[in-house]
């Protein structure tokens, strides 16, 4: 069945949202990169893959229910964080908004009585619970050993091994 009209808009600004949290955490990327902590870059441009994933599993699903994408501009993101606490303070602070609107379009889809929508949220729903959940274990072991020195020398060369499983491809 075609997607009706409001489900299909809250969908297309979810691609957005997407797409501009992997434009922030590319920026995060590049942030990181220039303060020499290579680890922290790679698991912040893996989050900007993760993200990019995210945006097409919804494209591709407008597409799959006959709907229209409607690509808007990518709002401007900030380019510099006081240390890396604050970074991923702002990571986490970032996903727990992306789960409100996430909530906020499978209440919409609900509302329509379109469960298909709905069945596939739920797939974002938990997938949110676990972003959320990496960044507040990142923040700990940051307040754990301290922003700077040896330990944060330590993270980032465990931050050095993360790569990008799209893990989109997975049965929902
Ligand atoms: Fe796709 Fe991190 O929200």
């Amino acid at each position: 069945m075609k997607i009706n009209k409001k489900v299909e808009d809250v969908l297309n600004k979810q691609v957005n949202a997407e797409l501009w949290s992997a434009y922030l955490y590319l920026s995060m990327s590049a942030w990181c990169e220039r303060q020499g902590l290579k680890g922290f870059a790679n698991w912040m441009r893996v989050q900007f893959q993760e993200e990019t994933s995210h945006a097409l599993k919804i494209y591709d699903y407008i597409l799959n229910r006959s709907g229209e994408i409607n690509l808007q501009p990518i709002a401007a993101v900030e380019r510099s964080w006081k240390n890396v606490l604050e970074l991923f303070e702002a990571t986490y602070n970032h996903e727990c908004a992306v789960s409100e609107m996430i909530t906020s379009c499978y209440e919409t889809a609900l509302a329509e009585k379109d469960h298909a929508t709905a069945g596939m949220l739920q797939w974002f729903i938990d997938e949110q619970t676990e972003e959320e959940s990496n960044a507040l274990e990142i923040i700990d072991q940051i307040k754990l050993v301290g922003d700077k020195g040896d330990g944060i020398f330590f993270i980032d060369k465990e931050l050095a091994s993360r790569t990008f499983v799209d893990s989109t491809k997975k049965a929902e």
